[in-house]
């Protein structure tokens, strides 16, 4: 009898389930039917971000910092903002206490490549969808949902291609590289050398690293002069920040920059615009920070099991001297 009284309410409830799953009307123990939930889509006012920044060694990241905010602040959403100061031990921080927190979606834009598959794989098993902004990392794809930022391969072609038609393709250059093993560093060095050697009269002549900051890319640069001097024909600086305190130092030395010495960067803020219109810069490739709205409409997608693409790139240009001042009252950042 036991057994048998089992057995039918295992099958009641088996059926209950079977129902439910489906979407149909279920009994209730009084024997009323109900209409069983359905799940509604999130909205932005519900949903909760939290975004490990890295910190704000450049103007691109401050821009970066301010388009995520404001748009938060204009939809609604609950952000969580950690900065980590440049350090890796802090965004992997921030992101564990966003797991303990359940957050609905995690961005993180990692500061170097590397050395993220276990906190990632943490939060992949806590189920909440992880959006890489900006930079990329060097995890299997099915540790992260979606990357939301520029071709940093790219940049670096387009940054050589420019300095080769300013050169003519031939001369000595010097590299002002950003945050050492970090994504934009390593893939833009990567396609200058692939675009260079197409220009077998054009060389680096010596690479330094100035972290993506403006003080250190001045640094750096007169480091590279006293040890060069009159043989530095360009200068790649991996981002704007630092060809800007390039353009001090060259200054300081007694050279003309954008005249003596050919300059390029990366990023194309407001100042590397002022600079162009100087004629002390010659050309910015364009790396967008504006992802704010991107950012949050990938994160609403994420929340509501939407599919998204894997990779999300901007649309970036290149900006040279002629055009510069009649660019930069259309300039966002
Ligand atoms: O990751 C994007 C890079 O980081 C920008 O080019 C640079 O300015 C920033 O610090």
């Amino acid at each position: 009898m036991i057994a048998l009284a089992l057995y039918r309410s295992v099958i009641a409830l088996a059926i209950v389930s079977t129902l439910a799953a489906c979407g149909n009307s279920a009994p209730t123990a009084s024997g009323a039917l109900t209409t069983p939930q359905t799940i509604q889509p999130k909205t932005y006012p519900e949903l909760v971000v939290g975004f490990a920044q890295i910190g704000a060694e450049s103007e691109w990241r401050t821009a970066n910092t301010r388009s995520i905010q404001t748009t938060a602040d204009q939809l609604g959403i609950e952000l969580d903002l950690s900065d980590a100061q440049q350090q890796q031990a802090n965004q992997i921080k921030a992101i564990r206490s966003f797991i303990a927190q359940g957050v609905d979606v995690i961005g993180v834009s990692p500061v170097v490549e590397t050395g993220w598959d276990e906190v990632f794989a943490e939060v992949k098993q806590a189920g909440i969808p992880l959006i890489l902004l900006d930079r990329s990392a060097n995890v299997p794809a099915d540790l992260y949902s979606v990357r939301i930022g520029s071709d940093f391969v790219e940049e670096g072609r387009r940054a050589c291609g420019e300095l080769a038609r300013l050169l003519d393709g031939q001369g000595s250059i010097v590299v002002l590289e950003g945050t050492q093993g970090s994504a934009p560093m390593l893939g833009r060095g990567a396609g200058f050398q692939e675009c260079l050697q197409a220009y077998p009269n054009l060389h680096v002549l010596d690479s330094q690293s100035a972290d993506f900051i403006r003080a250190r890319g001045k640094e750096e640069m007169a480091a590279l002069l006293q040890t060069h001097g009159n043989s530095i024909d360009g200068v790649f600086a991996q981002n704007d920040d630092m060809a800007l305190g390039a353009i001090e130092a060259i200054e300081e030395y007694g050279l003309r920059p954008g005249i003596d010495i050919k300059i390029v960067s990366i990023d194309a803020v407001r100042a590397a615009f002022e600079a162009m219109i100087a004629g002390k810069l010659n050309a910015t490739i364009e790396c967008n920070p504006l992802l704010g709205p991107l950012f949050f409409a990938t994160a609403l997608n994420l929340a509501n099991d939407l599919p998204v693409e894997k990779w999300i790139k901007p649309d970036e240009g290149i900006y040279r001297q002629d055009t510069a001042a009649q660019e930069l009252p259309n300039r966002l950042y």
